[in-house]
C-alpha cells in the first residue's frame, strides 16, 4: 500500500469506529467552536442543518485529498467563495474549525483511533488548510472587491 493509501484505510477504519460507536461528532465540535469563538454563534440561523453539512464536508474534503480526488479543489473555491456571506472569516477560524474536527474525531472514535490515524487526519488536514489558502489568495486576485484578506 502507498503512503496515501494507508491514509485512507487509517481514515475510513476511524470513520467506521466513530459510526459503531453511535456518536454525531457535530455536536461536541460545534459546542467547542462556539467556545472559543462566541461571536460567530450568530451567524448561523440553522445550526442544526449547517452543522451536519459543515462537519460532513470538512471530512469528506479530507478523506478525499487522501484519495486524491479532483472534485476536492472546486468544492473548496466554492466554499470560500460562499463563505464571504459570513463576514470576513480570519484564516486562523477555518484552521481551528479543521483542526477541532479532527480532534473531536478521535475523542469519538475512542479505542478505534490509532497512531495511524491520528498521523493520517493531521495530514490531510494540513492540505485541507493550505487548499483553502490558495482558494482565497486566488478570489482575492481575481474578484478582490469583499474578499476577505489573507491577512485576516
Ligand atoms: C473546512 C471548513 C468549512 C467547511 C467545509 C464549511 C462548510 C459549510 C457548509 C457546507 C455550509 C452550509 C451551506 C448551505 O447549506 O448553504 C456552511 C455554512 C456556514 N458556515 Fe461553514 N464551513 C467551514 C468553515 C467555516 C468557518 C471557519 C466558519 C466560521 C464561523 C463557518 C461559518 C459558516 C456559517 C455562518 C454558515 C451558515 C450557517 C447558517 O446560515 O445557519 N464555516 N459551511
Amino acid at each position: 500500500m502507498s503512503g496515501a493509501a494507508h491514509d485512507v484505510a487509517a481514515m475510513e477504519a476511524s470513520l467506521v469506529a466513530v459510526a459503531d460507536a453511535g456518536v454525531d461528532v457535530r455536536h461536541a465540535l460545534f459546542d467547542r467552536f462556539f467556545a472559543v469563538f462566541p461571536d460567530r454563534r450568530a451567524s448561523f440561523m440553522i445550526v442544526d442543518a449547517s452543522s451536519r453539512r459543515m462537519t460532513d464536508e470538512t471530512l469528506q474534503m479530507m478523506l478525499g485529498l487522501a484519495k486524491g480526488e479532483g472534485w476536492v479543489w472546486p468544492l473548496v473555491a466554492e466554499l470560500v467563495f460562499t463563505h464571504r456571506a459570513y463576514g470576513p472569516l480570519p484564516i486562523a477560524e477555518y484552521d481551528a474549525f479543521i483542526d477541532m474536527t479532527v480532534e473531536e474525531l478521535g475523542t469519538a472514535s475512542g479505542a478505534g483511533w490509532s497512531a495511524a490515524a491520528a498521523a493520517a487526519w493531521r495530514r490531510q488536514a494540513e492540505a485541507l488548510k493550505a487548499m483553502i489558502r490558495q482558494a482565497r489568495a486566488e478570489w482575492e486576485s481575481a474578484m478582490p472587491v469583499g474578499t476577505p484578506q489573507p491577512a485576516g
